[in-house]
Formats: structure tokens, C-alpha cells, sequence
């Protein structure tokens, strides 16, 4: 619900079609959602330095950053959850008005979230990168230590273990990390990005 009243919006003199032109690429954002370990974080860092090294303009936005920050009022609770990627789907907004390729890595475990997310950009500005990955193989990975506090009780709530992961229905990528290695991840989404007209090289 908005609380903002009497604000009127002011149109800048710089349109994002004029950016992506000079950019010479589209602008969208590149939303990666999965469990805690699955290679979030990991191929994100990657694609975007791929993408970087293409003169491509990008930022990138992720969980633990985000929630020091930005988002350090919030927690795990659902609510908060939905606020958390609620936000995150807004910088992202206007990052990709700003003529950005914008990735962002949050578990973002609620479909509603990520479909919220979704609706506030235009058509084909939102691809939804699932990186799948089986619980058994996050935990074996268990990068941060967290599943073992999670299992002894020590952190609750925790995603995959007492909290839910809500699969993408279609999302526009798929990327198996079990099968697939970083390299492997990267080149499928920049695949992607050259068929579909976000990117020419
Ligand atoms: S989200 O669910 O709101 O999208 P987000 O991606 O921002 O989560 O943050 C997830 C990161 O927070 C995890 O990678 C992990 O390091 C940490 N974390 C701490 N507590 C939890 C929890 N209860 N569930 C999931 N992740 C947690």
C-alpha cells in the first residue's frame, strides 16, 4: 500500500531507449533465484564479468551485500522475505531504466515475489534464471556453514530445511549446477542473451 501522496512524477529528458542505443545493448534484468549454495553468487559474479569485458553496462546486486545495507532492517520472515526482493525488484527497475544489464542473486524462495518482480518491468525485461541445484548437493557444498547451523537448530527458518523453496513454473533459463560448470553456466546465459537480442557478441 503507498503512503505517498501528492507526489507527481517527473519525466527526465534522457529516455532508456536513448541509453540502450548508446550502449549499443538492451537492458534487462538477469534475476537468479535458488537455493542457499546452489551457484548463485558464483555464476553471477562470472556472467558479469563476462559481460563487463564486452563493454556492456551492468551492475550486480546481491543477497549478503544487500542485506547490510539497503535491506539490514530485514530478516527471514516471510514478510520480510517479500520486502526484501520487493525493493530489490525496484533498484533493479531503475537500474534497468538506467540502461543497465542488472543481475541480481537472492534465493527469492516465493514465486508471488518474483512474479511482483516481473510485472513492474516490461515484457522481456525480466529473465528469470533458476539454478538448480538439489538440496543434498547445497548442503554437501555447504559453502557458508549455514545448513550445519540450520540442522543443529542454531539458525531457523533456514531455506530448504524449515523454510520453503517455491520452484520457478518457467522461468527463461535453467542452469543445473550439479551438470554444469561456472564456464559451462556462463556461456549458456550469454547464449541466451545473443539469441534473444539483449547482447551482439
Ligand atoms: S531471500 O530469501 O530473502 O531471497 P537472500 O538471498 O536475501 O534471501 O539472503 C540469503 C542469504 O542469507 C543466504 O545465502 C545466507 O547466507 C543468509 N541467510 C541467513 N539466514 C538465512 C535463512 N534463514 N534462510 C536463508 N538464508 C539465510
Amino acid at each position: 500500500m503507498s503512503k505517498s501522496t501528492n507526489v507527481v512524477w517527473h519525466d527526465s529528458a534522457v529516455t532508456k531507449e536513448e541509453r540502450q542505443k548508446r550502449n549499443n545493448h538492451k537492458s534487462a534484468v538477469i534475476w537468479f533465484t535458488g537455493l542457499s549454495g546452489s551457484g548463485k553468487s558464483t555464476i553471477s559474479v562470472a556472467l558479469e564479468k563476462a559481460l563487463y569485458d564486452r563493454n556492456i553496462q551492468t551492475y550486480r546486486l546481491d543477497g549478503d551485500n544487500v542485506r547490510h545495507g539497503l535491506n539490514s532492517n530485514l530478516g527471514f520472515s516471510p514478510d520480510d522475505r517479500k520486502e526484501n526482493i520487493r525493493r530489490i525488484g525496484e533498484v533493479a527497475k531503475l537500474m534497468v531504466d538506467a540502461g543497465m544489464i542488472t543481475l541480481t542473486a537472492f534465493i527469492s524462495p516465493y514465486r508471488e515475489d518474483r512474479d511482483n518482480v516481473r510485472g513492474i518491468l516490461e515484457e522481456k525485461e525480466f529473465i528469470e534464471v533458476h539454478v538448480n541445484c538439489s538440496l543434498e548437493a547445497c548442503e554437501s557444498r555447504d559453502p557458508k556453514g549455514l545448513y550445519k547451523k540450520a540442522r543443529a537448530g542454531e539458525i531457523k527458518a533456514f531455506t530448504g530445511v524449515d523454510a520453503p523453496y517455491e520452484e520457478p513454473s518457467s522461468p527463461e533459463v535453467v542452469i543445473n549446477t550439479e551438470e554444469l560448470s561456472v564456464e559451462e553456466s556462463v556461456k549458456a546465459i550469454l547464449s541466451y542473451l545473443r539469441d534473444n537480442d539483449y547482447i551482439n557478441e
